[in-house]
């Protein structure tokens, strides 16, 4: 169950991967490449997978909460947060989006790199699956994301959310808007048949 079958690399940092647990790839370096926290800051890395999000985070952050629904994520996460001696900083939970955290925590950052391609019914019926089938226009783990993000962020806060030109970006920025909230693209990354990779910056409007 825990055997990291596959290592992967950022950096100095060294990241087993198991078997049953998304393998960091083009999303996960674009946007480790971009993500700038601050010193202190409490950070939310939604579906965390190998943790490499969480982990490079720890680095500045004061704390980071790891969340991931496939209980194979949480437990290579945490061991990959022992392996880059982070682990007093992490905390992992396993839950569906927010479903498991506490109604009035708050983070000053919430990084989402999401399941975000369209896909067929019964295409998300792994782990693996789970990790990339975002529903028939690809939204459907981002809508639910978007929709519960903004009552987790500290007023001051950003969310940033890893999606494709495939699973409609207009459509989060005007998801966003409607909390009030203004978003746009903060780093790009074209890919092979007409996909680009879209890291979304999100904050409350003033
Ligand atoms: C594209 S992978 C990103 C993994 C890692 N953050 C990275 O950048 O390499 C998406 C992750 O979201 C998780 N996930 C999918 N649906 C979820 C949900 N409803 N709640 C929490 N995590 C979810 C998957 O298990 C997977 O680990």
């Amino acid at each position: 169950m825990n055997s990291a079958s596959k290592k992967a690399f950022f950096g100095d940092y060294v990241f087993g991967v198991a078997s049953e647990v998304y393998e960091p790839a083009e999303d996960s370096f674009l946007f480790a490449e971009n993500l700038q926290v601050a010193v202190g800051a409490r950070v939310l890395d939604m579906g965390t997978g190998s943790g490499i999000l969480a982990i490079l985070a720890a680095e500045q952050a004061s704390e980071v909460v790891a969340v991931d629904v496939n209980p194979y994520a949480v437990r290579c996460a945490n061991q990959n947060a022992k392996r880059n001696g982070v682990a007093s900083k992490v905390s992992f939970v396993q839950s569906d989006l927010f479903a498991s955290l506490a109604e009035t925590v708050k983070f000053d950052m919430i990084l989402f790199n999401a399941p975000y391609l369209p896909s067929e019914q019964g295409e998300d019926a792994s782990w693996l699956g789970r990790a990339w089938a975002g529903g028939i226009a690809g939204r459907q783990i981002i809508d639910r994301f978007i929709s519960q993000s903004a009552n987790h962020l500290e007023k001051d806060g950003a969310i940033l959310l890893m999606q494709s030109t495939l699973s409609n970006v207009a459509e989060s920025v005007a998801q966003f808007k409607v909390l009030k909230m203004e978003a746009k693209p903060v780093a790009r990354l074209e890919l092979p048949f007409f996909e680009t990779l879209v890291l979304v910056k999100a904050q409350f409007s003033v």
